[in-house]
């Protein structure tokens, strides 16, 4: 069975949607870089190793990072999981775990990398928003892309409102995502990935819609 860890900052919602979607996986442990994260606790709660690694108390980035891969191969993780794990990591982490490390991004990459993702969505006037699961690289949010998922924006939604849209449908598409990793569905030819067994799904989402 493979082996995979789940890095968060945070609250953590998307870490309880992977554990609660009793993944072909073992979770082996809930690592965060801030000792506070409200998702410590919920990993704990449902059994899952919960480590703090404080990363003020490293002097460069390189410092933490080898801290960081160093828990995860005491964790022999097949897979690293970003869910709302919000610090930058260096390219030589990026490099040794190519191609089994994944982040869930609340855009529809390309579109809007970085933060404030469903304020610059409204400001931006676009009619689709959403969430997109990839492949990490040194790219910030650059990375091959796995999967998406695409929410209207409604007259009258506001940030929040927004955000909690997208929110929900993180939590459905990052369980699905690492289900097919763990399944060794996924299969990165050049910047695309190929997902083994992918239907076709026809038609349009039109928003607005009127008739
Ligand atoms: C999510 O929107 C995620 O996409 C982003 O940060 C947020 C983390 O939320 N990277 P949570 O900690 O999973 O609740």
């Amino acid at each position: 069975m493979k082996r995979y860890v789940i890095l968060i900052s945070g609250r953590g919602s998307n870490m309880e949607a992977l554990l609660d979607a009793a993944l072909p996986g073992l979770c082996a442990a809930v690592i965060s870089n801030r000792p506070d994260a409200a998702g410590l606790a919920a990993a704990a709660s449902r059994g899952v190793g919960a480590v703090a690694i404080d990363h003020r108390g490293f002097a460069s980035r390189e410092a933490f990072d080898a801290a960081l891969a160093a828990e995860i191969e005491r964790h022999a993780a097949d897979l690293v999981l970003l869910a709302g794990f919000m610090r930058g990591l260096t390219d030589s982490f990026v490099h040794r775990y190519a191609g089994r490390l994944m982040n869930i991004h609340p855009s529809l990459l390309p579109a809007f990398p970085g933060i404030r993702t469903h304020a610059r969505a409204l400001e931006a006037g676009v009619r689709l928003h959403g969430c997109s699961v990839h492949f990490v690289t040194p790219a910030l949010d650059g990375g091959p892309i796995v999967a998406q998922a695409a929410v209207p924006v409604l007259a009258g939604d506001d940030e929040a409102s927004l955000g909690r849209r997208v929110l929900d449908e993180e939590h459905r598409l990052f369980p699905r995502v690492a289900r097919w990793f763990l399944e060794e569905r996924l299969h990165l030819v050049g910047a695309r990935v190929q997902l083994a067994g992918e239907t076709a799904v026809g038609g349009a989402l039109h928003v607005p819609h009127a008739l």
